[in-house]
C-alpha cells in the first residue's frame, strides 16, 4: 500500500523570476488554485493522505496554505465565497503535512534523500507539483505498484527535439504501456537519446532508493540526480516505466503554465 507522498519543493524556480524571488514556484496559481493544490488532490484521490514537503528558504507560504485561516473563514462564512475554501479545508482535515528543509539545493535526488525522515522504510510517491497532471496519474501508478511492487516512473512521449530537457528511458514493453527499464539518461543530446519516452514528475519509489542516493555521486550540473539512483535500482532489480493515461502540463515552463491556465479556465470557469 502506498500511504505517503513526498513533494520536493525546494528548487529556486528561476524560470519564473522575478515572481519566485518571494513566491514559491509551487504556490503559483493555475487560475485560483496553487500548483500544490492540484498535486495534493491527486494524492487524496489515490488514497494517499500522509504528505511530506521538502522545502527551503522562502517557502513558508506552502505551510500557511495548508493550515486553517480562522479570520478569513469568519469573513466569508455567510457569503457565496465560503465554498472557495471548501477543498482546501478538506485537505487540511483529511491529510497530515510534514516538512523538512533542504539546506543546500543539490538537486532532486538530494531533495528526495532529505525527505527520508518523513518517509521512513516505506514505499512512497513523489510528486513534482510543477508537473500538473489530469487523469489521476497517481491512482494508475498505485494500482501498478500493487501488482509489481517495484519502483515506477511515469513517462510520456515527447517531441524528438525536446528530449534534451528530460530524463529519457530505454527498455522493453512487458504489457500495454508498461516498460521494463534497461537504461535512463538525464537530458541526453537529441541525437543520442535512446527513445522519446520522457520521465515526468510522478514516481513511486521503494525505500532502498535512500541508500542508493546516499551513494550517488553528483552528476550533470553538480547535482545529485534521482535518475542515477533509479538506474542503480534497475540494475539491481526491476524498475518500470508507465505510459500514463491523461494530460500533463509542464507548469515549470512559461508555455506549459499558460496552457494549463487556459485549459482549467475553459474547464472550470466557463
Ligand atoms: P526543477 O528542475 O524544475 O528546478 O526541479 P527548479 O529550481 O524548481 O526550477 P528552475 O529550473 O530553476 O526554473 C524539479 C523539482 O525538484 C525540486 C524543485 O522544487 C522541483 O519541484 N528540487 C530541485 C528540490 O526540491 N531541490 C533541489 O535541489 C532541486
Amino acid at each position: 500500500m502506498i500511504k505517503k507522498a513526498l513533494f520536493p519543493a525546494a528548487g529556486y524556480g528561476t524560470r519564473f523570476l522575478p515572481a519566485t524571488k518571494s513566491v514559491p514556484k509551487e504556490m503559483l496559481p493555475i487560475v485560483n488554485k496553487p500548483l500544490i493544490h492540484y498535486g495534493i488532490k491527486e494524492c487524496m484521490n489515490a488514497g494517499i493522505f500522509e504528505i511530506g514537503f521538502v522545502t527551503g528558504r522562502n517557502k513558508r507560504a506552502i505551510e500557511d496554505y495548508l493550515d486553517f485561516s480562522p479570520e478569513l473563514e469568519e469573513k466569508v462564512k455567510d457569503s457565496s465565497k465560503a465554498k472557495l475554501l471548501h477543498e482546501t479545508n478538506e485537505m487540511i482535515q483529511k491529510c497530515t503535512f510534514t516538512y523538512v528543509r533542504q539546506k543546500e539545493m543539490l538537486g532532486l535526488g538530494h531533495a528526495v534523500l532529505t525527505g527520508e525522515p518523513l518517509i521512513g522504510n516505506n514505499p512512497f510517491a513523489v510528486v513534482l507539483a510543477d508537473d500538473l497532471c489530469e487523469g489521476e496519474v497517481l491512482t494508475q501508478m498505485v494500482e501498478l505498484y500493487n501488482k509489481y511492487k517495484c519502483t515506477i516512473v511515469a513517462v510520456e512521449e515527447v517531441d524528438k527535439n525536446e528530449v534534451n530537457k528530460y530524463g529519457i528511458i530505454d527498455g522493453k514493453e512487458i504489457e500495454d504501456g508498461v516498460i521494463m527499464v534497461k537504461n535512463m539518461v538525464e537530458k541526453p543530446d537529441i541525437d543520442k537519446a535512446p527513445s522519446n519516452l520522457a520521465v515526468i514528475g510522478r514516481y513511486i519509489l521503494t525505500p532502498d532508493i535512500f541508500d542508493l542516493l546516499r551513494n550517488t555521486k553528483p552528476g550533470k550540473g553538480g547535482e545529485i540526480q534521482l535518475t542515477d539512483a533509479i538506474m542503480a535500482q534497475a540494475q539491481e532489480g526491476m524498475v518500470l516505466a508507465y505510459k500514463f493515461k491523461g494530460k500533463r502540463f509542464d507548469c515549470g515552463s512559461v508555455k506549459g503554465f499558460i496552457e494549463a491556465t487556459n485549459y482549467f479556465y475553459e474547464k472550470e470557469f466557463k
